[in-house]
């Protein structure tokens, strides 16, 4: 009798570990980097620090510190090796800031024309190669990474990226993606290789655009690699996956843009949503470098480590605001919306905003000319799973049949049991990735050597709250 009803407990558990496992390993996982991490950040929005406290103090010139100074910033300098000093993300305001900052400019200074007619070019050159024959099961964000190399490549070299440096520059950035969301380590010697092939480009002078003067030939590579062969792949590719995903869940969405696949201002919507929704970064952090008087009797010290949640920002002051409803900006002012899906106006946004936005809309425009869109899968803005969809091209019989409904739960089944075995290995891998950040602390060493007295070097006068979690940062 007693064996009966053990094999009967485990029976259950065993078949209910989708509904309780990921969500207990993540909370685990959430303890484990906190207790390595340390507490010293603010959290905005957070205890004491409403929707307008995160704009008035994201919006402050004196919080633009992007790295000294921040044990956080060893974690992103660790994932975004080799050369994090060198992505314009993470350098400090100054002289090598803004010439590097005025380069990126000038290489996304692309006419709309010209990236439609890219977009275009590459979107249909890589449908092809993913060979849908009827239907097809494909992860979304796997599928954009060697279109976005091609287009990226040919942005800032101006011309066809080759075979062997597609592969360099998609190895590098599936492995910057995976370890950022703790599914890999990092993987060095793959991302020395395109270090390595980025070298001999620029010995070769096969940068279009000048480059400032006092950079070495290694500084420059690195740069190439941070912005365009990692960032930019990445986050386009990250951003392609979550539309997409979106429209194959919303069955109104998928079918008003497929029967009007020309509506400008809808696509524009469904975009805005998208990135409103899912937004590529969790937390973006800054550090204080003067005391901020920034409401009447609140100040923030100098040396303040302040975590932005951008998910949280962008639920606030929306009705349902879980929902995805593009329809919701026939209505909303964007200028007065909690809405900053390429960052805050006035302290370091995303440089690639109008070209990125364009891009994406051509691309997404082009996939669902030739495909609808199914997926049953889980669509949290961290997206481990790469964003399984079934596609399925025009014209196909489809939306009845049986095998098509067997598919889409075949798919949520195994994305749910999938989510069991990442979540594990996600809680693994991350908590090594955390320890062995804070033992280089690569961040910290830099400004050691680099400047006498680094901002870590001095006590913080930061009050003390508690660490964003794990979850919200990737
Ligand atoms: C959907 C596409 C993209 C989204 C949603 C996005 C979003 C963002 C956001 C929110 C920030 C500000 C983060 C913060 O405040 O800490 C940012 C910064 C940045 N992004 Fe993007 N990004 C995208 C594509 C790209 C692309 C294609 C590139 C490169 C070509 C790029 C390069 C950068 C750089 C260099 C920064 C740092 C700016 C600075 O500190 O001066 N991003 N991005």
């Amino acid at each position: 009798m007693i064996t009966t009803i053990t094999i009967v407990i485990g029976c259950v558990l065993v078949l209910t570990l989708p509904h309780w496992l990921p969500s207990l390993v993540i909370r685990l996982r959430t303890f484990l980097f906190t207790q390595i991490n340390g507490e010293e950040a603010v959290a905005l929005p957070g205890q004491g620090f409403d929707v307008g406290d995160f704009r008035a103090l994201y919006g402050q010139k004196a919080a633009r510190g992007r790295s000294r100074g921040a044990a956080l910033s060893d974690l992103f300098w660790y994932w975004l090796s080799p050369g994090p000093e060198m992505h314009q993300e993470h350098i400090e305001d100054g002289p090598d800031y803004e010439q590097i900052s005025r380069l990126t400019h000038k290489i996304l200074a692309v006419s709309r024309d010209h990236v439609d007619q890219l977009a275009d070019q590459y979107t249909r050159r890589h449908i092809d190669t993913w060979r849908v024959r009827g239907r097809k099961v494909i992860r979304l964000r796997d599928a954009m990474m060697p279109l976005w190399a091609d287009f990226y490549y040919r942005i800032v070299f101006g011309e066809e990226c080759p075979a062997h440096a597609r592969e360099l520059i998609v190895g590098n950035a599936r492995n910057v993606a995976n370890a950022l969301k703790c599914c890999d380590l990092r993987r060095m010697k793959r991302r020395l290789r395109l270090t390595r092939y980025l070298v001999a480009r620029v010995e070769e002078g096969a940068l279009p655009h000048p480059f400032p003067d006092g950079f070495s030939v290694q500084q420059q590579a690195y740069y190439l690699q941070g912005t365009f062969f990692n960032t930019a792949i990445v986050q386009s590719s990250e951003g392609m996956a979550h539309l997409l995903l979106a429209i194959a869940q919303n069955r109104r969405v998928h079918d008003r843009l497929a029967r009007s696949p020309d509506d400008d201002i809808y696509w524009d919507q469904t975009l805005k949503e998208a990135l409103r929704r899912y937004p590529l970064f969790g937390i973006s952090h800054r550090i204080t470098t003067q005391d901020i008087a920034w409401a009447p009797g609140r100040t923030m010290p100098s040396g303040s480590v302040l975590c932005f949640n951008h998910l949280a920002y962008h639920l606030h002051g929306y009705l349902a605001p879980e929902e995805f409803r593009p329809e919701r900006w026939d209505h909303i002012d964007e200028k007065q919306a909690s809405f900053i899906p390429f960052g805050m106006p006035g302290n370091r946004p995303c440089p690639a905003q109008r070209l990125a936005f364009i891009a994406m809309k051509r691309v997404a425009q082009v996939v669902l000319r030739h495909f609808d869109l199914y997926s049953s899968v889980e669509h949290s803005r961290s997206l481990p799973s790469r964003g399984p969809c079934i596609l399925v091209s025009k014209g196909e019989q489809h939306s009845t049949t049986v095998a098509h409904l067997a598919l889409m739960a075949g798919l949520r089944v195994r994305d749910r049991w999938e989510n069991v075995y990442r979540s594990i290995v996600q809680l693994v891998l991350g908590t090594y990735m955390v320890w062995d950040a804070r033992r280089l602390k690569l961040c910290q060493r830099y400004f050691e050597q680099h400047e006498p007295r680094a901002l870590s070097d001095t006590p913080s006068k930061c009050p003390r709250h508690a660490m964003p979690g794990p979850k919200d940062i990737r």
